[in-house]
């Protein structure tokens, strides 16, 4: 259970969606299987090795500052990038349909949850998030965001009307939901959410640690 971001165009989840519909089953368990994994070329294992290195050597000088990495920049830090996780990534994009630098992934959901919301958030933006949410996140969105100068509105997000009226703000930057909520299991519409956000130029969230449902179904 590892908590990853996996950043989603509309297109790339209707792709998916078909994609997980009309494939059969043994198809996303084959890429589930082998997806992002080839032979290590130095050791010739057939599964990747597990990389625990923090620090690797580089060939040319790299800077430190995590802004100047590109994505195809060597590993050089764990920190940023990782082997081991980087298949991860790549495994669950290719269950996603998306391309493979649009994964990332945590330590925790927490982690997850707070580098989303203070990448895509600064001071003077709105948010519109669910009511009920993980009691962590519900924090952030209680006391934490509007500390920073983040405006917060709730909703039921099973109310498609309540999303898109308070969606109605010029500097409306995101909606965030869980679904299924933990830890009430209400469900809401995906699809809709984000046909909402993108109306209005915001990004739609859904945050989900698997616990309840996988990224891919
Ligand atoms: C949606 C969601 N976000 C964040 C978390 C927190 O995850 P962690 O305990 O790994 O920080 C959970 C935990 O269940 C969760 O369900």
């Amino acid at each position: 259970m590892i908590p990853a971001i996996v950043r989603s165009s509309r297109a790339a989840l209707q792709r998916s969606l078909s994609t997980a519909a009309s494939t059969a089953s043994s198809s996303l368990n084959t890429i589930a299987i082998h997806g992002g994994e080839s032979v290590d070329p130095h050791t010739k294992a057939s599964t990747p090795p597990l990389v625990l290195a923090s620090t690797f050597s580089v060939t040319e000088p790299l800077s430190f500052s995590a802004n100047e990495l590109e994505d195809d920049s060597p590993y050089c830090y764990t920190r940023w990038s990782n082997p081991t996780v980087r298949a991860l990534e790549q495994k669950l994009a290719l269950l996603e349909g998306v391309p493979a630098t649009n994964a990332v992934c945590f330590g925790s959901g927490m982690a997850a949850s707070t580098a989303t919301l203070f990448s895509f958030l600064q001071a003077g933006d709105h948010v519109v998030a669910a009511d009920v949410n993980y009691p962590g996140v519900a924090e952030m969105f209680r006391h934490t965001l509007p500390k920073f100068g983040v405006r917060v509105t709730t909703v039921d997000p099973s109310d498609l009307n309540s999303v898109e009226t308070a969606a109605q703000q010029p500097n409306t930057k995101m909606i965030y939901v869980e679904t299924p909520t933990n830890p009430i299991l209400r469900l809401c519409d995906i699809s809709a959410c984000a046909d909402i956000a993108h109306d209005v130029d915001a990004e739609l969230v859904v945050g989900e640690k698997c616990i309840f449902f996988l990224p891919f179904l």
